[in-house]
């Protein structure tokens, strides 16, 4: 590669990293060429979305380098079992309702979000594409600060950042790949993270053919140092959830783990029977 396209995408990259709204701390990820300049070259030991679409996915080769995160700090989520599938990063919105204009008196009530795949950026999957760990760890952080949120945001005097409520997700039911700066090749669009009718938190992998309808099984608190995103209003919670049950799981899922979150915790209720709908990125670690 030139050495002025190196320059370039480096730039691209800080640009993207040190944006005024950015409170992150630990500065500018590592930009080193294997860090972010080689995406589109697919790591040989990891489960691309081309490949995971292409076979069924619950019986592909096992995803071996990749750690799942932990936070640093107090209780962690139990370990990982079963094998990892995908990891993603989700970029849309987390929602609240107000039940009075009261600061403390918002509660959670869902999410929207589009899920891309990251996995042959993961640290240790031993491909070309591979991210330095501090480019990985900020990665949901650039995604969230550099990049437009993937729904039909209409926002209202309320919340800027709520979405149509008819129609929030791109029409056709798939979403475009995300072009980021300093990525050589875009992220692909693997699937949409939604609560259904009855308030289930579900994963589409519409790019595998997978589905994970599923139930909060642990939390904890993201690090002290996460980004507080877009409205300052801090990370949400690191999270473990299994299938519910219920049948509607398919190709093989049975966990997700939400890690390195970035915004999306709720803001001060101001007005009653409201819902507020907040930006928030994370990436989820699917296993089998
Ligand atoms: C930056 O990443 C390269 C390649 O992954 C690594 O060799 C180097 O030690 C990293 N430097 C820092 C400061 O993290
Ligand atoms: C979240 O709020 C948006 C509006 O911002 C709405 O379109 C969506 O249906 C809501 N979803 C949930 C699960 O509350
Ligand atoms: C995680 O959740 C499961 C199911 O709710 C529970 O049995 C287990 O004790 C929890 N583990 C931790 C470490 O919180
Ligand atoms: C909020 O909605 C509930 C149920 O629709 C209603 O009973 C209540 O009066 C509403 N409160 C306010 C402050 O509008």
């Amino acid at each position: 590669m030139l050495p002025q396209t190196l320059f370039v995408l480096a730039s691209a990259l800080s640009a993207v990293t040190a944006g005024p709204v950015r409170k992150r701390c630990g500065g500018k990820p590592n930009v080193s060429s294997s860090t972010v300049l080689e995406a589109s070259t697919p790591a040989s030991t990891v489960v691309s979305a081309t490949s995971a679409s292409a076979s069924s996915s619950a019986s592909a080769a096992p995803i071996t380098g990749p750690r799942l995160p932990s936070t640093g700090a107090g209780t962690q989520l139990p370990a990982a079992s079963g094998q990892l599938q995908h990891i993603v990063v989700g970029h849309g919105i987390q929602n609240y309702t107000c039940a009075r204009a009261d600061s403390a008196a918002s509660s959670s009530t869902g999410a929207l979000a589009v899920l891309y795949d990251i996995t042959a950026l993961a640290p240790g999957g031993g491909g070309a594409a591979s991210m330095s760990e501090a480019a990985w760890a900020a990665l949901a952080g650039d995604v969230l600060h550099g990049t437009a949120i993937p729904l039909n945001i209409v926002g209202n005097a309320l919340t800027p950042y709520a979405a149509d409520v008819a129609a929030p997700f791109a029409a056709g039911g798939r979403d475009a790949d995300l072009a980021m700066a300093g990525l050589a090749a875009p992220l692909k669009a693997l699937g949409r993270h939604y609560f259904d009718a009855a308030g289930v938190p579900t994963f589409d992998l519409y790019g595998a053919d997978q589905m994970l309808v599923a139930k909060k099984l642990n939390d904890t608190a993201a690090p002290a140092g996460a980004d507080r995103g877009i409205l300052d209003t801090g990370a949400v919670a690191w999270l473990r959830l299994g299938d519910n049950g219920a049948g509607g799981s398919r190709g093989g899922l049975s966990t997700v783990y939400r890690v390195y979150t970035s915004g999306g915790a709720s803001i001060a209720c101001t007005e009653a029977n409201t819902t507020i709908s907040v930006p928030y990125t994370a990436q989820y670690w699917f296993y089998s």
